[in-house]
Parts: C-alpha cells; sequence; structure tokens
C-alpha cells in the first residue's frame, strides 16, 4: 500500500550483499542530508535502490522502526516525495515524532531507508540515516505549510505576573470587539476533565472537544516539547475549514489546545491556516498570491506589524541579489505576497510527458516564502509555505530540418530538440513495424544524438537515396521526387511513455528517364514500341479509359508484347481507337495514342501517339464515268457519333454501307449536291459528308472530299484544304480521258480502231476525225477544240506543223482544208462531249520537196462547264479571236485543257508523190 514502497523496474540487478545487514554504509553520493531551518532533508538518489523496493521508516529513541506510510508521515511531520527520475526526497519537521530534542534547540532524527527485491522487503538491506539539527530560537508561533500537512507550534512557557497586574479573568485581557477562539472554549475546557491535554476544535458548525488521544486516532498530530505546545493537521482533516482570502483558498484549523490542573489551567491558541492553490501562470512567468490578512491566525490579535517577507528555493534562501540575478520578484504590499518567477529559471526542471500521442513538457520548482509578523499579543508569527510548482502541460513542437544532400545522395535532417529525458528508441521505414536502432542502421537508416550545452538533443537522421523504402516519383519535368516518410519512436522516461515523430522527406533530383517511343506504319497497322524509363514502373498503359490489359488489347486485335523493358504494340488500320484526325492532299492522317497513367489510372503522366498518312487512294475512288466513292471515317474528337448518321450535301443521300469505323457512299457527279469547278488543269467534283448532332443545324463533322480530273499528262494540282469546322479535304484524282479517233466516212459511225494505224490516205482525199470525251457521264461537261495541227513526227511539238484549226476556228489560211460538221442530236447520249471536223489529206514541202512518211494530227481540247456559258467565251461555242482568248483565259479557270492525238497516217503513193 501507498507510495512509500516505491516499485520500480524489474529486477535486472543481481544482489551481492549478504541477506540482512544492519550497518552504517557509506552515503556518498547516494545520501544526502542538511538542515533547513525548522526542516531537516534527506536525499536519496534513485540510484541506490534501482530495481529494488525501498521503505522509509523513523527510528525511535528506542529504537523501535515506525514506517512512514501517508498517515503516519502527516501526524507525524514527515514529507516523502520522489520525482520522476525515482529520486526520493524526504523531509521532517524537527518537531516531528520521534525526533529526540534537546532544549528546543538541537533535534535528531533517524531514518531507517530498507530497501530488496522482495515487496515484502524479508531480506532487505536496512541503511540508518541520522540527521542532526539545531534551530532557535524558535519565534513564539510558527506555521509551516508543507505538501501533506499544515504544523503550528506555540510557545508555552508561562509569562511572568507583570508588576500591578493580577488577573484570574481572561476575559478582561481580551479585547471585547473580536472574541477569540480560546475565549469561547471556557466552558469545554471547564468541563473537561481535569490533568489532561485537550484541545477544542472551533467549527462554522460548533465547537468539539477532543482528548489529546482521541486527536491522535483521527490523525492530528499534538504533543508538547520542553516549551512549545505542536499540533499537526492535513488540509483535509474533519475539523478542517476551506475558506477564501482575497481570493486564495485556504485550509484552516481552529483549535484551542489546553492542559487543566486542580490550580491551574494553561490555554493556548492552535489556530493554524494554509494556503491551498494562489499559483496562476502566463506565458511566461510563474506568479504566486499569499494574502496576507489570514483571519484564523489573526483572530484576537491586535495591531499587525509587518516583520519580513523571504523567498527562497528549494528551502534555501535566496538574497535579494540572488532573486534579482535570476529573474525573481518578491512584492509585498499590505494585502499580499507576490512571487513572480520565470518559467525556465535554472532552479527548477523541465520534465517531458506524453499526452494523446503528443510531446508535451511541464517546468516543475518548489519555491517556498517565510512571513514574519508581529502581533500586540501573540509576539512574533513565523509562516512558511512550501509549494511544489508544476506548470500546466505544454505541447513541445518537434522541429524537422531538412539538410537533405542531393549531391551526396543523403537524405539529412534534424529532428529535436528534446528534453534529456527523451530517448528515442526505434525507426519504422515500411508498413513491416518499427525497427531497434541496430535493425535501421542495417537498412541504412543511422540515427544520432547530438547534445545542446544546456542539455537538450536533437536527433540526427542520415538515410541514403539508395535505401530501401524510398519512393521516387516523377515529377515534371525530368525529375523525380524521392521521398521517404520514416517515423522515429521515442519513449519518455522513466514512465516509458511512447510517441512518435514522423519525419517527411523529400528532395528532387533531376535525373527521371521518360519512357521513350518509337512508332511506324506500315499497310496494315500502326507500331508502337514503348521503351521504359526510370519513372514508369508504375504507370499502366491505358486506350482511351480502357487499361490496356492483354485481354483488352486482344479485344481490340491489337498485339500487345511487354517483355518487362519495352512494351510493343500492333494496332491495326482500322482497329478501334485509330482516329482520323486530319485528311489532306497527302492522305489520311490515322492516329492512335497510347496513354501511360499512374497507378490510379488517374493522372495521366505521358501518352505517345502514332500518327500515320496512309494514302487516300483506298479512301475516295473517281470513276471516269464520274462516280464518286468515299469512305468516311469517324474523325478524333466527336464522342459517339453514329456512323449510320453521315450525310452528303444532299441529305438524302445516306451511306451505301457503315462500319463501326465509317461510312462508304458511292454516288454520281451529277448527283448528291456535287458542285464542279475548274482550276487550272483540273476539274473538280467537290461533295462534303456531315454530320449533325440532333436539332443542330452547323455539322459538328464536315469532310470536303473532291474529285479532281485532268487531262492526260496534265498535273495535279495540290490542294490547300479550305477551314470551318472541320478542315478536312478528302481529294481523288480521276483522269478525263479524251480520244482523237478518225471516222471511215463521214456518217461517223465507224472509227479505224488503234490496230489498224497507220492508215493510209491519199492526198486531198478527206479526213473525218472527232475528238472524244471519253466515259464522262456529267452532262453539263462540253468539249471544245482550241487547236488542232499536224505535224510530220509522233512528237505534238516538233516542226514543221500545219495548222488546222486556230484559236477554236477554222484555219482562215486555208479555209477549205477544214471543215467543221455538227454532231447530230440522238447519235450519242452526250453530244456535246464530241467535236467533229474534216480535213484534206496533204503533206509538207521541205526545201520544195514534199516529205514522204508519216503525218500526225492533235488537237488541243477545252472542258467547259456548260452551266456557266455567259461567263465562259470559249464555252459559247463561237469562233473567237486569239485576242479574246487570251484575255478569257486570264478571268477564268472554268476549262480544262488537254491534249489529244491521232494515230500515224500516210500519204498514198497511188497518184504521184
Ligand atoms: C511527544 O514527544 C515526545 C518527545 O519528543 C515523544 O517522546 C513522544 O513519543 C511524542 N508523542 C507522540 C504521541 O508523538
Ligand atoms: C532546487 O532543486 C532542483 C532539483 O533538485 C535543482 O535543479 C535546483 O538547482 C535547486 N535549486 C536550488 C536553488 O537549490
Ligand atoms: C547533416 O546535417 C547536419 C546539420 O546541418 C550537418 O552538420 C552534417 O554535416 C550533415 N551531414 C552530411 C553527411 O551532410
Ligand atoms: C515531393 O513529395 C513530397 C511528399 O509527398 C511533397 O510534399 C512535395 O510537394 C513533392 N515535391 C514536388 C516538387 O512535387
Ligand atoms: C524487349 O523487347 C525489345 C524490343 O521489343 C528488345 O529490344 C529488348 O531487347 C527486349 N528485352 C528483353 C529483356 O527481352
Ligand atoms: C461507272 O463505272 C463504274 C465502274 O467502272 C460502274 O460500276 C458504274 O455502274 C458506272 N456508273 C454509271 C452511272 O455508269
Ligand atoms: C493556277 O495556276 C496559276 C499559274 O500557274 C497558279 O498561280 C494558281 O495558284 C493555280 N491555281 C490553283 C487553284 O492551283
Amino acid at each position: 500500500m501507498g507510495w512509500w514502497c516505491l516499485a520500480t523496474r524489474l529486477v535486472l540487478v543481481v544482489l551481492l550483499a549478504p541477506r540482512v545487514w544492519l550497518q552504517f554504509i557509506p552515503t556518498t553520493g547516494q545520501v544526502k542530508v542538511d538542515c533547513l531551518g525548522s526542516l531537516a532533508r534527506l536525499k536519496l538518489n534513485s540510484g541506490y535502490f534501482q530495481h529494488k523496493y525501498i521503505s522509509l521508516a523513523a527510528i525511535d529513541k528506542f529504537g523501535r522502526a515506525w514506517p512512514l506510510d501517508a498517515v503516519l508521515a502527516t501526524k507525524c511531520g514527515y514529507t516523502i516525495s520522489q520525482n520522476v527520475w525515482g529520486n526520493v526526497e524526504l523531509r521532517a519537521s524537527l518537531i516531528g515524532c520521534y525526533a529526540q530534542i534537546v532544549d528546543d534547540r538541537s533535534s535528531t532524527l533517524n531514518i531507517q531507508i530498507k530497501t530488496g527485491r522482495d515487496p515484502e522487503l524479508r531480506d532487505a538491506a536496512v541503511l540508518d540515516v541520522p540527521i542532526r539539527c539545531s534551530y532557535g530560537p524558535w519565534q513564539p508561533r510558527e506555521i509551516v505549510c508543507e505538501a501533506n500537512y499544515m504544523e503550528v507550534s506555540v510557545r508555552r512557557n508561562v509569562p511572568p505576573i507583570p508588576d500591578g497586574f493580577i488577573q484570574d479573568q481572561p476575559e478582561d485581557w481580551l479585547p471585547q470587539d473580536q472574541p477569540e477562539d480560546w475565549e469561547s472554549a471556557f466552558p469545554e475546557v471547564q468541563a473537561g476533565a481535569p490533568s489532561i491535554w485537550q484541545i477544542v476544535f472551533h467549527m462554522d458548525r460548533g465547537k468539539k472537544a477532543m482528548l489529546v488521544e482521541e486527536a491522535h486516532a483521527v490523525g492530528y498530530g499534538v504533543n508538547t516539547t520542553d516549551t512549545r505546545i505542536v499540533l499537526r493537521a492535513s488540509y483535509n482533516a474533519s475539523e478542517a475549514q476551506k475558506l477564501e482570502v482575497s481570493g486564495v483558498p485556504f485550509s484552516s484549523v481552529r483549535s484551542s489546545t489546553y492542559y487543566k490542573q486542580r490550580w491551574m489551567l494553561l490555554m493556548v491558541d492552535t489556530a493554524v491556516a494554509c494556503p491551498i492553490d494562489g499559483v496562476t501562470y502566463t506565458e511566461e512567468t510563474i506568479i504566486w498570491t499569499v494574502p496576507k490578512g489570514i483571519t484564523p491566525l489573526l483572530a484576537g490579535g491586535g495591531t499587525v506589524k509587518e516583520l519580513q517577507v523571504e523567498m527562497g528555493i528549494n528551502l534555501t534562501k535566496l538574497p535579494v541579489q540572488e532573486r534579482e540575478r535570476r529573474g525573481y520578484t518578491l512584492a509585498s504590499d499590505k494585502d499580499s505576497i507576490v512571487v513572480k518567477i520565470p518559467i525556465g529559471a535554472p532552479d527548477g526542471s523541465y520534465k517531458s510527458d506524453v499526452v494523446d500521442g503528443n510531446l508535451m513538457t511541464t517546468y516543475q520548482i518548489k519555491p517556498f516564502i517565510m512571513h514574519l509578523w508581529e502581533d500586540d499579543k501573540r509576539g512574533i508569527t513565523k509562516h512558511t509555505i512550501l509549494k511544489d510548482i508544476n506548470t500546466p502541460l505544454q505541447l513541445v513542437p518537434v522541429t524537422i530540418t531538412d539538410h537533405t544532400n542531393v549531391s551526396l545522395q543523403l537524405f539529412n535532417a534534424t529532428v529535436g530538440s528534446f528534453l534529456p529525458d527523451v530517448e528515442l528508441v526505434s525507426v519504422t521505414v515500411d508498413d513491416s513495424g518499427p525497427l531497434t536502432l541496430p535493425e535501421a542502421d542495417k537498412k541504412g537508416y543511422k540515427v544520432y544524438e547530438t547534445k545542446h550545452p544546456n542539455g537538450s538533443r536533437d536527433c540526427i537522421l542520415q538515410v541514403p537515396f539508395v535505401a530501401p523504402g524510398v519512393v521516387k516519383e516523377y515529377v515534371p519535368d525530368n525529375m523525380r521526387n524521392y521521398t521517404i516518410t520514416p517515423i522515429l519512436g521515442f519513449i519518455v522516461v522513466p514512465q516509458r511513455k511512447p510517441f512518435n515523430v514522423p519525419v517527411p522527406l523529400a528532395a528532387l533530383v533531376r535525373d527521371a528517364v521518360l519512357p521513350k517511343a518509337q512508332g511506324f506504319c506500315d499497310d496494315q497497322a500502326l507500331y508502337l514500341v514503348v521503351k521504359r524509363g526510370n519513372v514508369d514502373q508504375d504507370w499502366l498503359p491505358f486506350v482511351g479509359d480502357t487499361l490496356l490489359s492483354q485481354e483488352a488489347a486482344q479485344s481490340f486485335g491489337y498485339t500487345l508484347q511487354d517483355n518487362g523493358t519495352h512494351l510493343a504494340l500492333r494496332v491495326p488500320r482500322y482497329a478501334a481507337h485509330v482516329l482520323y484526325e486530319e485528311i489532306s492532299s497527302l492522305g489520311v492522317v490515322a492516329t492512335f495514342q497510347l496513354q501511360l497513367k499512374d497507378r490510379l489510372g488517374q493522372t495521366k503522366m505521358i501518352y505517345f501517339a502514332v500518327a500515320c498518312n496512309f494514302s487516300p487512294k483506298d479512301l475516295i475512288d473517281c470513276q471516269p464515268n464520274g462516280t464518286m466513292m468515299i469512305s468516311a471515317l469517324k474523325l478524333l474528337g466527336i464522342p459517339d457519333m453514329e456512323t449510320s448518321g453521315l450525310v452528303l450535301k444532299d441529305r438524302r443521300c445516306r451511306p451505301a454501307s457503315v462500319t463501326e469505323g465509317g461510312a462508304t457512299f458511292i454516288f454520281t457527279v451529277s448527283s448528291c449536291g456535287t458542285t464542279r469547278k475548274f482550276e487550272n488543269d483540273t476539274m473538280i467534283y467537290e461533295n462534303e459528308v456531315l454530320y449533325f448532332l440532333p436539332g443542330q443545324t452547323a455539322p459538328v463533322y464536315q469532310l470536303k472530299c473532291a474529285c479532281r480530273y485532268f487531262i492526260g499528262d496534265a498535273l495535279l494540282v495540290q490542294y490547300t484544304p479550305t477551314e470551318v469546322p472541320s478542315p478536312s479535304i478528302l481529294p481523288g484524282v480521276g483522269v478525263l480521258a479524251l480520244a482523237l479517233k478518225l471516222a471511215r466516212d463521214q456518217s461517223y459511225r465507224d472509227f479505224y480502231q488503234d490496230a489498224e494505224y497507220p492508215v493510209t490516205r491519199y492526198l486531198r482525199e478527206p479526213l473525218y476525225f472527232q475528238v472524244e470525251l471519253l466515259h464522262s457521264q456529267d452532262p453539263q461537261l462540253e468539249l471544245f477544240l482550241e487547236d488542232c495541227w499536224a505535224t510530220a513526227s509522233s512528237d505534238r511539238n516538233s516542226s514543221p506543223q500545219w495548222n488546222i484549226v486556230v484559236d477554236s476556228c477554222e484555219n482562215m489560211e486555208d479555209s477549205h482544208q477544214t471543215t467543221f460538221h455538227q454532231v447530230p442530236r440522238g447519235s450519242d447520249p452526250f453530244p456535246m462531249h464530241l467535236k467533229r471536223f474534216e480535213v484534206k489529206m496533204f503533206t509538207f514541202i521541205l526545201n520544195g520537196q514534199a516529205l514522204q512518211g508519216q503525218i500526225y494530227f492533235h488537237c488541243s481540247a477545252v472542258i467547259c462547264d456548260s452551266s456557266y456559258p455567259s461567263s465562259d467565251d470559249l464555252c459559247a461555242r463561237r469562233c473567237i479571236p486569239r485576242r479574246q482568248r487570251v484575255g478569257r483565259s486570264i478571268d477564268s479557270n472554268r476549262d480544262l485543257q488537254g491534249y489529244v492525238s491521232s494515230g500515224a497516217i500516210v500519204l498514198g503513193s497511188k497518184n504521184h508523190t
């Protein structure tokens, strides 16, 4: 029971001493005694009894030991305390029980210390410590307010009878206006038994008389010395009363102690009062207020004269200079004494604690106040108040300073600071739980302490970047964030209360190697090979919102291979997620995008796109008879596009077939809103594939497609796409075929076939030529002849040349040679696609000699848009002068020019050469 049996840690030390010994052992260092005023003090270092049980007892003059339990200590004037370090302090009143007092001047106390490993202390080691102290002279009344008791001792020697004054009625020497407690005790005193010490307690609810034995039995200490009466009471004795003096709570026991003999009555006022509190705190200061005018101590007194106020620490008085040097203040006015002590002053000490896992501290200091006053009746009172102050617990901010050195590849942090009662015991680096310091050290986590001159300490934590547990995370651009949050586990000793300090450390290192990708294409597929870097080990491949697992890849028709260092993907051209982003004259750009996302699949870390041009040939087919076939593909950026909803300019024209990825249209150039235009040497049919969202009139998708036809070897002009909204043009290329045919006769029903050339004709025999636009089904096209001429070789640019048609007119210089023939309606489905002329066979004369051999005929032809006749003079079917033609060519581009040549025609030699 009780606090005197101080159980400490587990027994770790083998006791080598004999089983029992009763002897005086040197106490150097372990036991220290001193005398401090009316108190004696014994300090016992915890080293003396470490890992053992201990008990303290007082030895009386007969050598009997009285174990000092809480009740006995309070009654007998002993105070025992143990601080968190286990050190024991015992204070004893010099007039306490078992003290051997000589002349009220010197006092001897014998304290017995028993230590042993058995809680019952059966085989304990015993140490007797005698303490001899002198004190005096005692003041008429001395009051000590100890931690566990209040003690008053009052002088009891009978005063000498003053001259000329005889008094046997106590009332007469009492002031009438302020009756004293002991005055009112007279009825009890008169009724009490003689020859015996008795006490009368005064309480608000009435008086209570007790024999000394009875008072002892309820916990009071009552005794006499040679000259004094002593009363000791606990703060919460049943006759104690709580009161407030100037706002400070007090406990007080008002009592009169008396001794009656037949002929004599000795009665003493043994009132005692002690403050219970009176300490307040500011951020930096402890303020201890002890009021004066403590009524129970002044009752019946007269004028009070202030004599002395002093303060000290640990029962040692501090002279004024010392107080000032330490920053303490002691102020005393008529109402109170106020002591101010800065928190952290060197006479006190800090102690760590842990509350709810947080490190806290408290500051402890033990000041006392001694107040001396004198009043008319009692003489001098010495009031000594001891106080054990612990400031309220305050949260200690733990500071983490990161000195991490990237060039050394080392995390380096200082964590602190901690009081000496904080011990580092573990380091947690991952989920596997706390490691002891040597275990952590093996993993590369080094922790050591540095001490500061003021005793506080810091922990230094060093972890190489390569240590296990270091997480490396990619940070744009090209950096990696190295992070760890080791948790340092501490305990506060000696209570071993644990707390943790997580130490988040981060370092940015420019060492990221991003994954790289190579992409390429062939006719069938797009390919992507991603080479892993050092940041993407946890990144996952995604296509759109789909994690690209093997199964997903298979379902999309992809081929996915991942050998750890490389990820290779083959995506067929028309597979899902291949998007046709841009269609230009160079082709259709098909794009495939592979994204690498973080572990959670939420943040896109990097993406790779492979984009390939596929020739649009198979997306658009421009047939000579004017049939267009267009494959429109889904474009990037229109989610939920329904390919069956695609239409042409004429919205009634719907796809001939649809697939998931696109739609195919087949239509002739004279339908579906197709427009026609001429551009330099090309004729262009244009339409567009459109997609409308429900309820909207503006298309969200507009794929322009054009079939450009050129004649023979005319150049294909590059096409620049127009803009809004979706700047895509799907150009196709077709050939408008022209032919220059030779008819067998004027009926133009039968023509020479290719195999029949060279055809022989005699001089002046008529040749019936027809120039034809082959295949075209476009009724709005009209063919015109611009120039026709003959050469002696197949090269149409060779010399000499003989003009037949000049600027769309018969050769005027030789008009009888060339004749145009109308093409009768009904002779051909498209008569305007034909032109006919007749010319007489001739020969070239060079240097007066007729050239023998073959003649070739050539024409340059123009194809006009007959829907724009007014803007096109040539197409107005009139013979026009050259100058006009030139002007027309400049302001209109609506025609399409081509050349056509005949096979060889040989001059027959039937007549003469
Ligand atoms: C009273 O004091 C005397 C002398 O010191 C002592 O012998 C005696 O034991 C004490 N009585 C009590 C009850 O403490
Ligand atoms: C008072 O005691 C404490 C704790 O034992 C000690 O640290 C301090 O120095 C002492 N002060 C004085 C003035 O004795
Ligand atoms: C770690 O930091 C401490 C405090 O700044 C410094 O004294 C020490 O030299 C550093 N150690 C290394 C290895 O950088
Ligand atoms: C590095 O990681 C730490 C811990 O997650 C974080 O607090 C810090 O902001 C990161 N640094 C950068 C630059 O992203
Ligand atoms: C993984 O595949 C890539 C190409 O796909 C190749 O270059 C590399 O050598 C392969 N690595 C291993 C470890 O097989
Ligand atoms: C045009 O030619 C294609 C193939 O040569 C043929 O399938 C189509 O029916 C023709 N269109 C017309 C209107 O003759
Ligand atoms: C037509 O030809 C002229 C001259 O060669 C050129 O400047 C112009 O850009 C061409 N027009 C188109 C639409 O290609």
